[in-house]
């Protein structure tokens, strides 16, 4: 029991530490990364299968593999090249990594898989349907629906209802449609969240002023660098 209390210690000063670093490095993905968190422990309750205080490391580190990425690309305020967004789609395998090598196993699987889609045209893996873990298939939904409603410096935040509606459009093709259907049944909860986030545009615009770019709006576009 106290070995697992002091294990426990360590893992969380791990998991701040990385989150400092994040933090420090890109804030816009840190500030990302703590409303995904909110919104995706929302939809975990969803599925009796899924176990949130768990998983929690894992939704806050989902990005870290981006401490790995040179800071030029991660924060270009426009579009990637073919070449950039090669390197960016590489941070889920930098990041399962870097967190195996932190100690943080149980943080691995949805830190690798967040960009696999539904419909298999997702990244690393290319996995497909049930083949991606619950927790991803649950969590891209709300990595997705706050990449649409975060500010960019080249484009505005997608509205509640702009981005809603892309997530229903998508359901079946990157988004598992029970993931989606998860988010509409707690819509309620979801928007007062969202409400919150939006009632300071420097929140959603990451807090800092320093944000980084997607290439389109679209939810596949949008949560390809989220
Ligand atoms: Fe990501």
């Amino acid at each position: 029991m106290v070995a697992g209390i002091a294990r426990g210690g360590v893992e969380r000063r791990t998991i701040d530490e990385l989150l400092r670093l994040l933090d420090s490095r890109t804030p816009a993905t840190a500030a990302h990364s703590s409303r995904v968190c909110r919104y995706a422990l929302k939809l975990a309750e969803a599925f009796p299968e899924l176990d949130g205080p768990t998983l929690e490391p894992a939704f806050l580190l989902h990005d870290v593999g981006k401490l790995l990425i040179p800071p030029a690309i991660i924060e270009k305020p426009c579009a990637l090249t073919p070449a950039e967004r090669k390197i960016v789609e590489t941070h889920p395998v930098l990041g399962e990594e870097l967190v195996r090598a932190s100690g943080l196993d149980e943080a691995a699987v949805l830190v690798r898989s967040h960009h696999e889609h539904w419909d298999g045209s997702g990244y690393p893996d290319r996995l497909e349907g049930p083949e991606i873990p619950l927790e991803a298939r649950v969590f891209a939904v709300a990595d997705a629906f706050d990449a649409m409603t975060s500010t960019r410096p080249y484009r505005g935040a997608r509205t509640w209802d702009a981005a809603t509606t892309e997530l229903r459009r998508s359901a079946g093709g990157q988004f598992d449609p029970e993931a989606v259907d998860a988010f509409f049944g707690r819509r309620r909860e979801l928007f007062e969240l969202y409400s919150a986030y939006t009632s300071s545009n420097a929140a959603v615009a990451g807090g800092s002023g320093r944000v980084w770019a997607h290439s389109s709006a679209d939810a596949t576009s949008a949560s390809a660098r989220s």
